[in-house]
Formats: structure tokens, C-alpha cells, sequence
């Protein structure tokens, strides 16, 4: 295959102290960094300089592992800001950075959150992602009602029309529907305005929507399922995928599939970007990189260990199992994420302990791991990228800020020089333009293209 032409796009997956189970109990850590929010102010800087296209922020709408008696150690130093909330902060402190956030459409009603997107990329000036999730998480349906957790076709079916709605809702105003014409009184041009009048199964929605469209047209939309249900909503919808993946087979066996199902249902596969998570343990040697590794994870607890692996699991009880013996092939499936149960079965099948395997899982909840020099890091990289199994990357440091200065000090250099990623400044001002993704034109003007046409 030839060599790709187009460079490789840098997501940064904030999360506190790090992505590494243990991240907050390294001494290099502030602790309590997940409630600071000059922590954020000061990651967001540091990645805007370095030229990442964008940061990204997970969420569930409730404490996940609550009852697990190690949460104060596991859960608690994640505790942090809603993320909208949060990205409104990070967007009046960069210019130019894409900032992307988690909201879950199970949880929510489409005409709140499409207002608070378009808000806040009216804020930043055009540089807001929505990551639709569906909520895998059982302690976010215990704070919703007491009918308890939707099924996983049902979280989807509901997800596919509250996307609709949201996208119909982002069309609310053609984008020269602002007049401001003081002399003959016109504000606004109200044939430039267009009810939503959705009727459907889950929503009921009239619209317009109480915001207008923004610099880049209307939020870009992300994604991050990897279930049948999850691939068709995102080849049908989705402009970015984020994904976790242990091997470059998985990948791009993913990366096809994906690109495939968009082709067939008549998309562009390049308007759809993928992006697996990665962590990298990296320093000025190999042997310095396997050091920090080697420190990080000894300050893994056991009981924290196997409670990590519970809950990504989707909370199956191995209290009662060795930590030296295999995972067993029966245990139970629950109705949480099925693709990073099947990645970490998986995993147990190359005949992983327990302990081996939460091992395996606490730099980053079973995202990819690499532990190396810059060359040895960004050879692994090249070779996903060269070989179509990403568009780019999120990145997962095992912990903030000393992970991010490493991928900083030593693996982006390394990136630039064999030209993987854009050389100097952002080219554009958007997101979509950072991500190489098309203005998405309002439906009004594309009719009226085909009419002259
Ligand atoms: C990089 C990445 C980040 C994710 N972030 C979140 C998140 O913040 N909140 C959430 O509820 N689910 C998150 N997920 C899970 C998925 O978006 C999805 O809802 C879940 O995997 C269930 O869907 P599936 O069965 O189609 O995989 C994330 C997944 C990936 C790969």
C-alpha cells in the first residue's frame, strides 16, 4: 500500500492524575489534581503549545464502583468537574485547541444538550466534539428513575433518534440568518429559521433551537462504541471514532469494518476519523521508560488490582478468585460494555493470571500500552498509522503533567521529524478544520445549490 500523504491526528484524554490505576499515589502527582482546576488550565496550555488537535474528556453521570470496597482508592482521585462545565473553562484559557466532551444521550434530553454544545462552540470560537455515549454504567441509571438500566439495544435505539434530533436541532438557524440591520430594523431574517418538529418513539421536540449556528457549522460528532449496535450508529453519524485496541490486527480489522459500513451507507470513509487510546511509558532510553513503567506498577494495590478488572468487566463479584489462577471462560456477561469485555477475554485467553491481568490493564483500562525509547514508541505508532489501523491517536498519559512532558519532550519531536504529524502551528481555527473534516452546510443551502445547479 502507498505511504499515506496525510498526517496522523493527536488527541489528549485528560483524566486527573492520570490514566494509570495508580497514578495518584506517584510522587510526582498532585493528588488532589481531579478538583484543581489551574491542573486543567495548565494541561490545556501545555497541549495547545505543542500543537495537539484536540483534548478530550470522558464522563458517567454517577460514582462507577461506589459499592466496591476499595472506591476510595480506585474511584475517588477521578473525581472531577462535569465535563461541560469544565471544557467552558478550559475554552476562555486556549485559542486554538479542539476540546472535546463525553455526554450521554441515556441520561439526557436532546434539545439541553444540543443547546449546551452549541453553546459552547459558539464560546470557543468553533472548536467543540460531542463523544455520544450510551452509558454503560449501572450507578448512572440508579440516579435516573428506579426502572434500573436500559438494555443495550434499547440505550442504542434511543441514541440514534436523540442524535437525530440534536443534528436537526444544530440546523435550527441557516448560518447568515443574523441581519443586525439597524437602519430597517431587522435583527434577524425569519425565513433563515427552521422549526425541528420531531415526533418520534423517545422524542418530541418542536424546536428552533435558542442558539445559532457557530463558526464551524455545528459541533463534530464523536464516538467511542464498538459494539454491532455502536459500529452502525457510528458509520452512519459518527466524524471521529475512538477506540481500544490491543494489536494492530484488531485495528485494522476495526478500521476497516468501519470504514467499510460508512462507504456502503454513502459517506466519505476520510470524514471519519479513527483514533485508538494509547499509553506510552517513554523517557531518554528504553531502560529509563521500563523504570517508570516498573514504578508505576508496583504501586498497584492487589485488592485495587482486581477490583479494576472487576468493574471493567462490568462488576462480575471475583472476590472469591485466586489472583494466580486464569480468569474462568463462564463468568457471567453483563449488560455493560461488550467489546472491552471481549478485549480482555481476550487477553486472558494467551493464559493471563488475574494478577497478570490487571496488570495488563492498569496503565489505561485496556487501551494499548508501549513502554519504550521515542524511536521504539513512535515505530509502533507508524506502523498503526502506515498500516490503516488509525487516523491518528488519543492519547492516554499513565500520569499528568509527567506522562504528558515525556510525550512532549520525546515522542513528538521524534513524530515531527519523520513528518507523521503536522510541522509548525495549527493551520486552521475549528476543530473540523484541525481534524481535516468538511463544514458541515446547512440543508437549506445545499437545496439551494441543487436548485441552481
Ligand atoms: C476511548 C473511549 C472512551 C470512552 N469514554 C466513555 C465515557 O466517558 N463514558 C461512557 O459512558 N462510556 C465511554 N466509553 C464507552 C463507549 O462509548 C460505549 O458507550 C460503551 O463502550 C458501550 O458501547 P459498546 O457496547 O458499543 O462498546 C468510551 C470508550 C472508549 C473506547
Amino acid at each position: 500500500m502507498s505511504k499515506r500523504r496525510d498526517t496522523l491526528k493527536l488527541g489528549l484524554f485528560l483524566r486527573a492524575t492520570g490514566h494509570h490505576v495508580a497514578a495518584w499515589r506517584h510522587p510526582g502527582a498532585q493528588a488532589d489534581a481531579g478538583i484543581r482546576i489551574e491542573h486543567y488550565q495548565a494541561l490545556a496550555r501545555q497541549a495547545e503549545a505543542a500543537g495537539f488537535d484536540t483534548l478530550f474528556l470522558a464522563d458517567s453521570v454517577g460514582v462507577r464502583g461506589i459499592d466496591s470496597p476499595v472506591f476510595d482508592r480506585l474511584i475517588a482521585p477521578h473525581l472531577t468537574f462535569e465535563p461541560l462545565t469544565l471544557l467552558a473553562a478550559l475554552a476562555t484559557v486556549t485559542r486554538r485547541i479542539g476540546l472535546i466532551a463525553t455526554a450521554s444521550t441515556s441520561y439526557s434530553e436532546p434539545y439541553n444538550l444540543a443547546r449546551q454544545f452549541a453553546s459552547l462552540d459558539q464560546i470557543s470560537g468553533g472548536r467543540i466534539g460531542w463523544n455520544l455515549v450510551t452509558s454503560s454504567d449501572a450507578a448512572s441509571a440508579h440516579n435516573f428513575g428506579g426502572s434500573g438500566q436500559a438494555a443495550h439495544a434499547d440505550r442504542y435505539a434511543r441514541a440514534r433518534e436523540f442524535q437525530q434530533v440534536v443534528d436537526k436541532l444544530w440546523d435550527s438557524w441557516e448560518d447568515d440568518a443574523l441581519l443586525l440591520d439597524r437602519d430597517a430594523g431587522l435583527f434577524l431574517d425569519r425565513a433563515k429559521r427552521h422549526f425541528t418538529e420531531h415526533r418520534g418513539e423517545h422524542f418530541q421536540v418542536r424546536g428552533p433551537l435558542n442558539v445559532l449556528r457557530s463558526p464551524q457549522g455545528k459541533p463534530v460528532l464523536v464516538q467511542a462504541g464498538a459494539s454491532e449496535d455502536g459500529r452502525e450508529l457510528a458509520a452512519a453519524t459518527a466524524e471521529v471514532v475512538f477506540a481500544a485496541h490491543q494489536s494492530l490486527h484488531d485495528a485494522q480489522a476495526f478500521y476497516r469494518d468501519l470504514k467499510g459500513r460508512a462507504q456502503a451507507l454513502g459517506r466519505n470513509p476520510e470524514h471519519l476519523k479513527i483514533l485508538p487510546g494509547v499509553t506510552i511509558f517513554t523517557g531518554a532510553s528504553e531502560a529509563a521508560a521500563q523504570a517508570k513503567h516498573r514504578e508505576l506498577q508496583e504501586l498497584v494495590q492487589p485488592e485495587v488490582g482486581r477490583e479494576l478488572l472487576s468493574g471493567l468487566l462490568g462488576g462480575v463479584d471475583l472476590s472469591h478468585l485466586s489472583l494466580d489462577a486464569p480468569l474462568p471462560r463462564d463468568l457471567p456477561l453483563s449488560n455493560a460494555s461488550r467489546s472491552r469485555q471481549e478485549l480482555i477475554q481476550k487477553l486472558a485467553d494467551e493464559g493471563l493470571s488475574l494478577r497478570q491481568l490487571y496488570l495488563r490493564l492498569a496503565g489505561a483500562r485496556g487501551h494499548w500500552t508501549l513502554v519504550g525509547s521515542a524511536e521504539q514508541v513512535v515505530d509502533q505508532l507508524e506502523a498503526w498509522f502506515q498500516g490503516y489501523g488509525a487516523d491518528g491517536f488519543n492519547i492516554l498519559p499513565p500520569t499528568y503533567p509527567e506522562g504528558l512532558d515525556d510525550f512532549i519532550t520525546f515522542v513528538l519531536p521524534e513524530l515531527r521529524r519523520r513528518g507523521l504529524v503536522r510541522q509548525g502551528d495549527y493551520e486552521g481555527r475549528t476543530l473540523r478544520e484541525h481534524l481535516g473534516l468538511p463544514y458541515p452546510q446547512h440543508p437549506a443551502a445545499r437545496r439551494g445549490q441543487e436548485a441552481v445547479a
